[in-house]
């Protein structure tokens, strides 16, 4: 259920991933896999220890275009030592064992791996496992507290059970939130004057006590918009109906289910935010409550339920929007598509409109790809058809910060 994820935009950068002896060793392969599918160049350092977990060929096996595994191999590889540090756009420690953070905190050099973190003067990040009684260990928070000092960014340690069977914090951190800290690693920084808040996801409108009114909407279109702004630096808060996306330690997710409470949620977070991006498939109608429990269907052969409105959360906050403000909608269309998507982009004082009709095969409600029509204020409009959800959302980033 990563889909919104996948990104693939990331052509030409290159990270250089350092692998310690830890038995979460393993898990780096599958790092390089999803860094490999977003367009990433992967080159690959493994400690002794990592050597004795994992083998260089599994990484050269899976894409890597250079393993190195000891500090003096041959003459033609004399300056490997170096060459992340000249080359690539990121250093990802994964795992970072207590003693490869205590050679970087002490600037050591005496092997591969450590020597070429030294070299290094580009972002590095470091997920660290081991045993929760090294992680609390003295000498290892001074060491973590002079590579926090120094930029190293830290994912993770998490709480939980670790390999020996304690339990505590020092298992590694997820994959996914490595991957993420990966990308935002190398990806543009162009949102990071940005409070962004999106509403994703359907709406579920109470009856009695065991039903609702709802519609299929995954939230995935909003999921990978509100990724795309993390990733470029935004800060990033979520408004998300009942539906159960991934996201990283830092963005803001607030759950709800109700339109009434999606629109309260949204009410308290948008005079703190500079851009607001409302996908969510809001119910525009509720049915009025049959009553607190479980409506009987003895005696019945047909129901009729009354329906009352919803506020606009979009309009609403259109009509207060700032001149600092910058808001975006979508529009779900079965037919007339542009006009139905300039009215809204009227009505509602939007800065950018996306309209997707919601009836063809492969886009809308579901489905992992969209094609859709941006609107914008200065009466640009483009047409992108068919593309991973993903894409649209960098190309949705992109096109704002053009105005
Ligand atoms: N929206 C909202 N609150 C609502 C209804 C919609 O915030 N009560 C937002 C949606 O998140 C979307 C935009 O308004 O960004 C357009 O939603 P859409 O369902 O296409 O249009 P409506 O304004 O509801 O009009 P209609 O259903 O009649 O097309």
């Amino acid at each position: 259920m990563n889909e919104h994820l996948n990104f693939d935009c990331f052509l030409g950068k290159r990270i250089h991933l350092g692998v310690c002896g830890s038995v979460a060793a393993y898990k780096s392969l599958d790092l390089l896999r999803m860094f490999r599918k977003a367009g990433i160049e992967v080159s690959v350092t493994l400690t002794d220890g990592a050597q004795e977990f994992i083998k260089g060929l599994s990484f050269e096996a899976l894409g890597a275009f250079k393993v190195w595994e000891r500090m003096f191999p041959t003459l033609d590889d004399t300056f490997g030592h170096l060459e992340p540090g000249q080359a690539a756009d990121a250093m990802l420690i994964v795992p970072a064992t207590a003693s490869m953070l205590a050679r970087m905190a002490h600037g050591l050099a005496d092997e591969m791996l450590s020597c070429q973190s030294l070299a290094f003067r580009g972002r590095k990040l470091v997920a660290p496992a081991m045993n929760p009684a090294m992680w609390d260990a003295p000498a290892t928070v001074d060491n973590c507290s002079v590579l926090a000092g120094r930029g190293v960014e830290f994912i993770g340690p998490d709480c939980g059970d670790v390999a020996c069977g304690d339990h505590g914090k020092g298992r590694m951190a997820p994959l996914e939130a490595i991957y993420a800290a990966g990308l935002r690693a190398v990806a543009p920084d162009d949102m990071s004057d940005r409070h962004v808040l999106i509403t994703l996801g359907p709406t579920r409108e109470k009856w009695d006590a065991v039903r609702f009114w709802s519609n299929p909407s995954s939230g995935m279109m909003g999921a990978s918009i509100a990724m795309a702004a993390w990733l470029r630096g935004a800060k990033v808060t979520v408004v998300s109906g009942p539906v159960n996306w991934w996201f990283p330690d830092d963005v803001e997710v607030i759950r709800v289910d109700s339109a009434q409470q999606m629109f309260d949620a949204s009410m308290d977070v948008w005079p703190v935010c500079n851009t607001g991006c409302l996908t969510a498939a809001v119910a525009d109608f509720k049915p009025v409550p049959h009553g607190e429990g479980k409506f009987k269907k003895e005696g019945r052969s047909s129901l009729g339920v009354e329906f009352e409105c919803n506020p606009d959360i979009l309009k609403t906050l259109g009509s207060i929007k700032r001149e600092d403000q910058q808001l975006i909608g979508f529009a779900a269309e079965t037919s007339n598509i542009m006009e139905a998507a300039r009215g809204k982009l009227e009505r509602k004082n939007l800065d950018m409109i996306v309209a997707n009709p919601v009836n063809l095969p492969g886009a809308g409600f579901g489905a992992s790809t969209n094609s859709v029509y941006v609107l914008d204020r200065a009466g640009r409009s483009e047409e992108w058809p068919n593309l991973p959800k993903t894409e649209i959302a960098w190309r949705i980033w992109d096109h704002l910060l053009l105005n």
